[in-house]
């Protein structure tokens, strides 16, 4: 947290869905929704926060669904890592042509690419004021990039993880399907566990849970969104630990 402001953040990690990056299309980029994703990304970097990032692959392939289609999930899943890699790519782009300074590390080398993940470099990028981000999830099948998400920001000691998604926050009930749907502000994590709310898998949610890592919730679409949550505004919802 920041001393002038202690609701604001200093490093955060920030998880985008890899259909975040297809806009309207319903399969693979959308250049431009990307441009403005990088755009939120870059005004919230500019202000001093040091940003690392984890995209997702489910645009492309998603590895679950492969499985339930016949392919081996351990395939299927590497599969969705290498998914992931092109998002990366794609994001680095996007935030490199805005003029930002950007490093992506896998956790699948693929050197001719990007780096190798090496969390020691990744720290000192962040210090040095790059962006970083962690592609090919955590390298390893049957582990979902929520769940890299969680690993990578405790690794990094970011503040917070911000989860991007369509919805802005979480609600006792799918608020797309119920009228009656209520969101909370902030939630803790036995509760979000326990009543199975989808904040993130059970597997990503129990190790933010055991480390005390926060999770934010909270809709990226909308403009101002990013840079409205560093800086403490009540925007989606937080998961956090009993008090
Ligand atoms: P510092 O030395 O800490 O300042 O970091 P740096 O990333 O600027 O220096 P480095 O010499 O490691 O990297 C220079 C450029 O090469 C950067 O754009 C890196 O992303 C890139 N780079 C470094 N290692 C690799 C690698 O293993 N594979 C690929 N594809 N690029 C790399």
């Amino acid at each position: 947290m920041n001393e002038t402001n202690p609701k604001t953040y200093r490093r955060i990690l920030l998880k985008l869905s890899g259909e975040a990056l297809q806009g309207e299309r319903g399969f693979g980029l959308d250049p431009k929704v990307v441009g403005s994703i990088a755009a939120q990304v870059l005004e919230v970097h500019r202000s001093g926060v040091e940003i690392a990032i984890v995209i997702g692959g489910g645009n492309i392939f998603r590895g679950v669904k492969g499985s339930t289609e016949g392919m081996d999930r351990t395939t299927a899943d590497y599969m969705g890592m290498l998914a992931t890699v092109m998002n990366c790519i794609a994001m680095q782009d996007a935030l490199e042509q805005a003029g930002g300074e950007v490093r992506v590390l896998s956790a699948i080398p693929m050197q001719e690419l990007c780096e190798p993940y090496i969390r020691r470099k990744a720290m000192r990028h962040l210090e040095k004021g790059r962006i970083v981000i962690f592609a090919a999830g955590t390298g390893n099948p049957y582990f979902t990039t929520d769940t890299a998400a969680a690993l990578r920001g405790m690794e990094i000691n970011a503040e917070v993880l911000l989860k991007a998604t369509k919805v802005d926050g979480v609600y006792d009930k799918d608020p797309m399907a119920h009228d009656d749907a209520v969101k909370f502000e902030t939630i803790d994590f036995h509760d979000a566990l326990t009543r199975n709310l989808k904040v993130m898998d059970a597997t990503a949610l129990s190790l933010a849970m055991d480390n005390a890592l926060p999770i934010c919730v909270f809709k990226m679409s909308e403009p101002g969104a990013l840079k409205r949550v560093v800086d403490g505004d009540a925007v989606g919802t937080l998961v956090h630990a009993k008090s």
